[in-house]
């Protein structure tokens, strides 16, 4: 009898002391990786700037890539997000150098470095706009998780489709010192806000 209890409670404790050892890993593990979608954003890529130089992600470790998917021909969401990144980059000021902006173009087809030259005149001055073939600008769209779909326009009945536009994804992408995922920007954050984000992991990543 008391050695059946004994034994009764040796695997108590045994199996306490797994629950204690899973917990712990559980733990170590969130520690490890705190944000669940680190893994979930971002990768390598090799693209053409706006100046026609060769770009990949490796030029930028040591700094931030703020990411931007769109395109030139954008008629609301590209514009107005270029205009807010350009604008909390500015009120970032000096430590905001830890921050590399780049637009990837959505829409190789017609976004050439020259017509991405064009359009990054109304930008920020740091920001370096992204262009490629088909097959690259697909790669780096499934990386990012961007929706990125062709439409007619305008839209109306008999349409011959001559002119088109690029449904796309809005979301900011801030990427670490390291290349990797660190936070999503939502289209229409206010630029106070965006500022906020940006000092917040210049100065603690
Ligand atoms: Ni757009």
């Amino acid at each position: 009898m008391t050695v059946c209890w004994l034994r009764r409670l040796r695997r108590w404790a045994g199996s306490g002391l797994i629950i204690a050892l899973n917990t712990l890993a559980t733990g170590a593990a969130i520690g490890a990786e705190p944000d669940p979608l680190a893994h979930r954003f971002g990768g390598p890529f090799t693209l053409t700037s706006h100046t026609g130089q060769p770009v990949s992600d490796q030029d930028f470790r040591g700094r931030f890539m703020l990411v931007y998917f769109g395109f030139t021909h954008c008629p609301d969401l590209c514009p107005t997000g270029l205009s807010v990144l350009t604008e909390a980059l500015e009120a970032v000021g000096a430590a905001g150098d830890a921050i590399q902006p780049l637009f990837i173009t959505v829409d190789p087809a017609r976004d050439t470095p020259a017509a991405l030259a064009a359009y990054q005149k109304s930008f920020h001055p740091r920001l370096v706009m992204l262009t490629g073939d088909e097959p690259q600008i697909a790669a780096v769209a499934r990386a990012y998780k961007v929706h990125r779909r062709k439409y007619l326009w305008p839209p109306t009945a008999g349409s011959t489709g001559g002119d088109y536009g690029v449904d796309h994804g809005s979301l900011m992408y801030l990427m670490g010192r390291d290349g990797t995922f660190r936070t999503l920007i939502p289209h229409g954050t206010p630029v106070d806000k965006v500022v906020a984000i940006l000092k917040r992991y210049i100065a603690n990543d």
